[in-house]
């Protein structure tokens, strides 16, 4: 019996080293040890002759990029969640699959975002920075300062009830917040009634009438922009929004713009328009203490990360052995 020949895998990013030792020992891996990123010209030099590639949310497969694809280039298995940065269309029109590593990343996510809705009306940063950077600015305990906004009993806004949504739902609920969700469909009876939640058919009446927004959809054509200057100025001015979706369901420069009038209170953010530039009046805004900033770390465990590797092995190993992956993304 001959052996099978291994797929030619072309890998985009330094993965975790547990996940680079099982993609040598089965595929025909190329790695990126010093986690160099890969200029446009190497992603086409690659896709020109490898089997898979496997991108990240760093790289952008678009058309142009796919349309240099070899015939013998057949899956694109993104080591993420999102897929907004491959345009799945155009891989569809030239037969590539496409898969993602959804649900591994959920739990680590929805913890960030309630980290964020801590940190922000909590003050977590702010009071960090004072030890650390200004310590003679404490005199100790006073009655009056670095007075936050209480979390118990508010109301939180989900936009997006999906995986993640539903798992932010679930820790806001034990942190005493009330569950208010907008989303293209109304989750189904038995969640809501778990999570006691409400839902919101309008966006627009939603935001106006919670403490929190966290934003939990996934960025497509539909969503970009979501969160308008019309829909941002709807929150009340105690309000907060949380991002750990992506930038663009934001317009940013219009919540710059109600944070620094005040007519919205804050914001904890994971995510940016133009990664890995955040814009500098977001940094101004996060020195003052109003906005709390994190590079895009919501989904950084070592488990995760490892269990999205094992996603991506899995969804290349079926689709060799003839099988529909696990992950395949749909267009
Ligand atoms: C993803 O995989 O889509 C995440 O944004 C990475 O954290």
């Amino acid at each position: 019996m001959t052996a099978k020949k291994k797929p030619k895998v072309y890998i985009t990013r330094k993965l975790p080293d547990a996940v680079e030792t099982r993609m040598r020992e089965l595929f025909d891996a190329e790695l990126n040890i010093d986690d160099t990123p890969r200029t446009r010209d190497e992603l086409i030099t690659a896709i020109r002759s490898v089997d898979v590639l496997v991108p990240t949310v760093t790289d952008r497969i678009d058309e142009a990029l796919i349309a240099q694809a070899g015939p013998q280039m057949k899956l694109i298995a993104s080591f993420s969640n999102g897929t907004d940065h491959i345009d799945v269309d155009a891989a569809a029109r030239q037969g590539i699959t496409v898969t993602n590593t959804p649900n591994v990343l959920t739990e680590d996510t929805a913890d960030m975002t309630v980290a964020l809705i801590l940190a922000v009306n909590r003050r977590l940063t702010e009071g960090s920075r004072v030890l650390t950077d200004h310590p003679g600015d404490w005199s100790g305990w006073s009655p009056t300062w670095m007075l936050g906004r209480r979390i118990w009993g508010k109301r939180i806004g989900i936009v997006g009830m999906g995986r993640i949504g539903t798992a932010v739902a679930r820790r806001a609920k034990a942190f005493g917040l009330s569950i208010h969700y907008h989303n293209r469909k109304r989750v189904n009876p038995a969640t809501e009634e778990e999570l006691e939640a409400t839902y919101w058919d309008s966006l627009d009446q939603m935001l106006a009438r919670v403490d929190v927004v966290s934003v939990n959809c996934p960025s497509t054509p539909a969503t970009f922009h979501l969160l308008s200057a019309r829909r941002l100025a709807l929150m009340q001015p105690t309000s907060i929004i949380v991002n750990t979706a992506r930038g663009d369901i934001i317009d940013e420069a219009a919540m710059i713009q109600l944070l620094r009038d005040q007519r919205i209170a804050g914001a904890g953010l994971d995510v940016y328009q133009n990664e890995p530039s955040v814009n500098p009046k977001l940094l101004k805004l996060a020195k003052e203490g109003r906005v709390v900033l994190m590079p895009h770390m919501g989904s950084a465990t070592i488990e995760g990360r490892i269990e999205m590797g094992d996603k991506v092995i899995i969804n290349i190993r079926t689709f060799f052995d003839g099988h529909r992956p696990p992950n395949r993304v749909l267009p």
